[in-house]
């Protein structure tokens, strides 16, 4: 499939569709606690993005049971909402999409659960850093690998994992769209970078090297017990001045 380029107007529809996201983003943040359920989180999410004149992307999506993806700890993608409440201490990853006036949007975040380790901290930090690195070499006249070799080489600098077993995507009015945008590679490899690319940018990024199993439940991408994982993305437009965030400031 070949790579879908936005005119202008479409890309300001994938803006409204983001900013939407980003503010459903911020309702689920704000019930983050220890005792609260995942399963709760997907029923805020799916009522605040009902109530934005929104359709939940993921729901149905394969098969997919739930609005959100929230992977605890060693739990990288995928994590399907449940009863368990969360505890003290959590790694918790919330991966959200929509679709608005034709077009998807789609961005993840990793909160920590009341206190966490300084070492969770440190890897969500680095994880979001990670994100910024690639989003810096998102450039016209560059190529995807350039995305791929940043997010690796920070994820690496700081002593951790990055998962190749999921990767990046282009989104527009599918919410997974050509090409991969992986988070590791070489810089000056893959597609073009032209403007009017749009790309879900995704490191996913895990405490120590891992071996990503999905579980039983046919979902659940695992890094394995006493393995943490963290995950932060952004619907990123290409410009001719630059990377734009468009699941950005509320
Ligand atoms: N952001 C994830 C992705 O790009 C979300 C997919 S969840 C699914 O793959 F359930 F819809 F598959
Ligand atoms: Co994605």
């Amino acid at each position: 499939m070949a790579i879908v380029i936005k005119r202008p107007e479409e890309i300001e529809k994938m803006a409204a569709a983001g900013r939407l996201l980003a503010e459903v983003m911020e309702e689920v943040a704000a019930h983050v606690r220890p005792g609260v359920r995942t399963a709760f989180l997907d029923e805020v999410a799916r009522e605040a993005i009902l109530a934005r004149g929104a359709k939940p992307a993921f729901l149905g999506y394969q098969g997919f049971p739930a609005t959100i993806c929230a992977s605890v700890n060693e739990v990288v993608v995928h994590g399907i909402p449940d009863s368990r409440p969360l505890q003290e201490g959590d790694v918790l990853s919330i991966d959200l999409g929509l679709y608005y006036d034709g077009y998807a949007a789609d961005m993840a975040k990793t909160f920590p659960v009341g206190r966490v380790s300084p070492e969770a901290e440190r890897l969500i930090r680095v994880t979001e850093e990670a994100f910024w690195k690639g989003f810096d070499a998102a450039r016209t006249g560059g190529r995807i690998g350039d995305i791929s070799a940043a997010v690796q080489k920070h994820v690496e600098d700081a002593g951790f994992w990055v998962v190749r077993e999921f990767v990046g995507h282009g989104i527009g009015r599918k919410f997974h769209e050509d090409p991969h945008v992986p988070n590791f590679g070489r810089p000056g490899t893959g597609p073009k970078l032209r403007p009017g690319m749009v790309l879900a940018i995704e490191p996913m990024v895990t405490h120590f090297p891992a071996n990503v199993v999905i579980l039983n439940d046919g979902w659940t991408a695992s890094a394995g017990k006493g393995n943490l994982a963290a995950h932060y993305e952004h619907t990123v437009a290409i410009t001719e001045e630059g990377p734009r965030i468009l699941t950005g400031e509320v």
